[in-house]
């Protein structure tokens, strides 16, 4: 296995750094041979060379069978003009590498339906699909005078290839769980909603075995913390995407246990966790490492598909959860290290 690893900013070298020591133990333990590239992006590139995706971060990224990012980002940057800000690496990297589709699974542990804020609300199994190189995050942008004075616009385009390609790896991704497929839309109002859903009714006809329906987004913000249980996979825009993800990852106790593959054309993916760099407790090393972890899990399946390993990722990280060992952000006082070690011990 030939990696690039993209630690970051923030907490993303403290969690990368762990996650590399489970998928050594694993690759020891089954005998295979993993080397890695660790390149710079976003803040620490900008610090680094001036620009947040250098082009051999890219040239890096394209070379390996596959790249783990940890976070970029933070208030040291933040006043940077939109081209050149942190964010602006992941965005490059996406779309450099055809990464059109993000997999974000939402579970709630067992260990952990206490930390669910929801009453009565014991397990959930979600996948959300999410679109990630196309809508508002990449639509043409900019700043204007208008009538009212200064005007800034951001526009969403989806051609109808791109969402028939995300939508066809929800229904694929279906076809292997619960068969139903929820996309998430504003139709009501946005025209680049209103053709999301016609290709997702024609392609929903190909798949007469999965149970289809449409769901507003922001009903769909409801549904969520009404009745989880309801969803099985979440098919939706970049931006639409990005919220609800955060927002599910709350009904799971915390944002850093959310593990993501972003996923194109060939074998070669990213994987990374949902949350961002944590400049709040950068440097205190509390940060919990699972969401990068299994991310490392969701790669050995995904891009190797090496079920057994990620399996064994994956039931290490629920054994150390079961037996209560667990990080601040979710009840604990084990610190990044401790909890890494414990996930070790696992393996
Ligand atoms: N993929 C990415 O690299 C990515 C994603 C989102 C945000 N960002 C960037 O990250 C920076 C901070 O953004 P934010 O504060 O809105 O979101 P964030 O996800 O970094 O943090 C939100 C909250 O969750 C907590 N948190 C996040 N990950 C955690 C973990 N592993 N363990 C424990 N607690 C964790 C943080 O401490 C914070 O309180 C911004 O610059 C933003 O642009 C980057």
């Amino acid at each position: 296995m030939n990696l690039t690893l993209v630690r970051g900013d923030g907490i993303g070298p403290e969690i990368v750094d762990s996650a590399v020591k489970v998928l050594d133990k694993i690759a020891n333990k089954y005998k295979h041979k993993v080397s890695y590239t660790s390149v710079l992006a976003g803040g620490c590139a900008i610090d680094e060379c001036g620009f947040p995706l250098p082009q051999s971060t890219i040239d890096a990224c394209l070379r390996s069978d596959s790249v783990l990012l940890g976070a970029v980002g933070g208030p040291k940057w933040d006043t940077l003009p939109g081209h050149l800000r942190p964010e602006r690496a992941l965005l490059g990297i996406r779309k450099e590498l055809g990464l059109y589709a993000n997999i974000r699974p939402v579970k709630l542990y067992k260990a952990l339906s206490g930390r669910c804020p929801l009453r009565n609300t014991e397990s959930f199994d979600i996948v959300i699909v999410r679109e990630l190189i196309g809508g508002m995050y990449f639509g043409k942008s900019g700043r204007a005078f208008g009538e009212m004075g200064e005007e800034a616009f951001d526009t969403e385009t989806y051609s109808a290839l791109e969402i028939e390609r995300i939508g066809r790896t929800a229904f694929e991704y279906a076809k292997k769980r619960r068969k139903k497929v929820t996309s998430v839309d504003k139709a009501n109002v946005l025209e680049s909603s209103r053709l999301w859903r016609e290709v997702m009714h024609r392609l929903s006809r190909e798949y007469p075995d999965i149970e289809y329906g449409d769901m507003l987004v922001d009903n769909a913000a409801m549904q969520l913390i009404r009745n989880p249980m309801q969803f099985d996979v979440i098919v939706t825009s970049n931006m639409f995407g990005d919220i609800l993800s955060d927002e599910a990852s709350q009904l799971t106790g915390s944002i850093g246990l959310l593990p993501s593959a972003s996923l194109g054309d060939s074998k070669r993916a990213m994987y990374e966790p949902i949350h961002g760099s944590a400049p709040d407790i950068t440097g205190k090393g509390i940060a919990n490492p699972i969401a990068t972890i299994l991310s490392v899990a969701m790669m050995l399946s995904f891009t190797f598909r090496l079920e057994d390993e990620a399996k064994e990722i994956e039931d290490a990280v629920e054994a150390v959860l079961d037996e209560g060992f667990l990080t601040n952000d979710i009840g604990g006082e084990l610190t990044t290290d401790e909890i890494t070690e414990k996930i070790l011990e696992k393996i």
